[in-house]
Formats: C-alpha cells, structure tokens, sequence
C-alpha cells in the first residue's frame, strides 16, 4: 500500500512541476483531490487495509498530502512571476490605468466661461477676502442696511480700514463691479467674474462655499433688452437651444431697475410640470446697474449705463443636471463625481 501512496505522490509532483499556467495547475488539482481524484481514491482504500497497518498508511497519506500542496503554492507562485516559462501575449488588451477628470464645478466654469468669451466678455477674478466698501457699500448697500442681513456674511478678524471697513469673505461676485470700473476707467466693460463666495447657509440648495459667475457691462446706451438678449443667448447655449429665459421684477440696491432671471423649465419647457410648476426655473439676480454704483466706480452715470447678472455656478449646473442636492458636489464621494 505504501507504494501505491508513493507513486500517485510522484505522478502528482511530475504533473504539478509541468503545469504552465493557472488552468492546468487547477485541472491537476481535481485530478487529485476531486470526488474521484487519485488521492481521494487512494484515500478511501484505507478501509480496506488490515487495521494494524491503518495507522501507518494514514501517516504517510497526510505527509503525501502536505508536500503535494506545497508543490501547488509553488508551481503558482512560478506562474505568477511569470517563471521565464510563460509566454506573454502581446496581442492581448491592455489594461488602462484610470484617468481622472476635472471636477463638475470646473467642467462647469469652463464652459461658461467659453460661452461669454464668444460675446466679447472676458474672465476677470477679484478678491475672495475684501473689504466690506467693495461688498456692501460702494453698491449702494449702507450700513445697517436691512438688505445686508440677506447675505449672512462671515466677517474676518481684521484690523479696520478707515475708509473701506471690515474684511469679509466675498458673499457674492458683484464685489467685482466697482473693482473693474475702477481698473478699466474708460468703459466699454465687458467683464466675467467668477470665484469662489461664502455665506452661512447649509441645505439641499446652498453650500457655505459656492461658486458664483457675475457678468457686467458698461458702456453708453446699454438698454434692457441688451441685458435680455445676453441672457438668452446664455441660457440658449448653456442649456439647449429650446430654453428661453424671463425677467421678472425684483429688488436689488445695485440695480434698477433689478429683475429675477427664470429659465423655462427643462422637464416640460415652459408648459408647467410637477418639477417647476409654472413653467420656468430661477437662474439668479440681473438689472441695470445703479447710477450710485457707477458713480462708486469713478465714472459718469450720465455718460454711462449698463447691466449686470450674478448666479450661483452650482444651482445653474444642478438646473442642467438634475442634482437634488448641491451639497453632493463637495462631498467627494468618487462614486458620485465619477459620474460627469
Ligand atoms: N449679488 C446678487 C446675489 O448674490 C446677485 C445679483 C443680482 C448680481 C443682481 C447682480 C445683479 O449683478 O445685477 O444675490
């Protein structure tokens, strides 16, 4: 009997050391060990064996057993490392390594930014931490303004300036406005301002941190429907040449007159669903710039008028994408990003 252990332990070595590939190596371990596999044969013959041999015979079984297992784990670890012995493919696909992508945010700005660009408007970037006077105050908000608690501002510990204020963290974009007056002097202005603005506000549709864009232009005999047009044209190109935008009148103290943008409903384009209910979709605030404002910017409200919009980046892209909630975006779950 030990001889019959002692060849299909040899015949087992032979087939192991000889496998060249992971399928054999699995094929010579049913051979062995499966329900008629050689060493599960061998192993049920021990019944028959006078019993004062039966402990010998189990013996050399499990030391037969042992080393052949060890020969798997080694023959697989041959094949693994490739051993010189295996054959490489070079016709078989390649892996590709994952390649990552520019966040929604990013993908969003860009865009934008290449929509204005084509109308003459160009990127400027202002202060994410400035002084209240360019905030609040050179448009036309004054202090203790009631419209000021509206914007829920976080305030920097910072020495105060004489003439400009406290410092804050940017609450909106139209802190560019009297920034690029200044800058240009001598309008026609056509800027496009997008940073990064904070407020204390957190639920499905606000982040303390967000995005907004602010266009702005400044030249003589700017009317409304220039406004209308620009508008249009953007929403046009940002959300599908079937979309159309509105104005409806609204209250801001750095314009007037000041209007809410809506942008038709892209559920049911204007007809009314259960998603929009009218029809349309708020975008964000526009207007015709306050003359007060102009005059913060050193330039003639005589002489000149304008426009100007600022919205949110994350609440114009979670229009176009149907996000439920703006907090996913800056959340970094891979999961979610990965889908853009
Ligand atoms: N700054 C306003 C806000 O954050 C939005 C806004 C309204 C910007 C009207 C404008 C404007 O330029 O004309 O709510």
């Amino acid at each position: 009997m030990l001889t019959q252990v002692q060849n299909v332990l040899e015949a087992a070595q032979e087939a192991i050391k000889t496998a060249s590939s992971q399928e054999q190596l699995e094929k010579n371990y049913i051979d062995l060990f499966g329900k008629k596999g050689k060493f599960t044969e061998l192993s049920k013959s021990i019944s028959k064996i006078p019993s004062e041999q039966k402990a010998e015979f189990g013996k050399s079984l499990n030391q037969a057993k042992q080393q052949i297992l060890a020969g798997f784990e080694k023959q697989k670890k041959e094949i693994l490392s490739g051993g010189g012995k295996q054959k490489i493919d070079i016709t078989a696909p390649g892996k590709r390594p994952q390649i990552g992508h520019l966040h929604l945010v990013s993908q969003a700005i860009d865009e934008i930014v290449d929509i204005f660009k084509r109308i003459g408007f160009s990127l400027k970037s202002y202060p994410e931490v400035d002084w209240d006077w360019y905030a609040f105050e050179s448009l036309n908000m004054p202090k203790d303004h009631p419209a000021r608690d509206e914007w829920e501002t976080f305030f920097v510990k910072s020495k105060r300036h004489a003439t400009l204020g406290n410092q804050v963290l940017t609450p909106h974009t139209s802190n560019g406005q009297v920034r690029e007056m200044k800058r240009v002097k001598n309008p026609p202005i056509r800027m496009l301002n997008i940073s990064r603005c904070y407020r204390r506000q957190v639920d499905v549709s606000h982040t303390p941190m967000f995005h907004q864009f602010e266009g702005m232009l400044i030249d003589k005999n700017v009317a409304i429907s220039n406004l209308k047009g620009t508008l249009d044209y953007f929403a046009r190109k940002f959300f599908g040449k079937e979309r159309k935008s509105r104005l409806r009148p609204h209250h801001f103290r750095f314009t007037e007159p000041s209007f809410e943008v809506d942008v038709t409903c892209g559920v049911c384009l204007g007809h009314g669903c259960r998603f929009c209910k009218s029809g349309w979709v708020e975008l964000g605030g526009a207007g015709m710039v306050h003359p007060n404002v102009i005059k913060a910017g050193g330039l003639d409200p005589k002489k000149y008028t304008g426009f100007a919009f600022g919205w949110g980046v994350e609440r114009t892209i979670a229009m176009r994408t149907e996000i439920g909630d703006i907090r996913l975006l800056f959340q970094n779950d891979i999961r979610f990003l990965e889908q853009f």
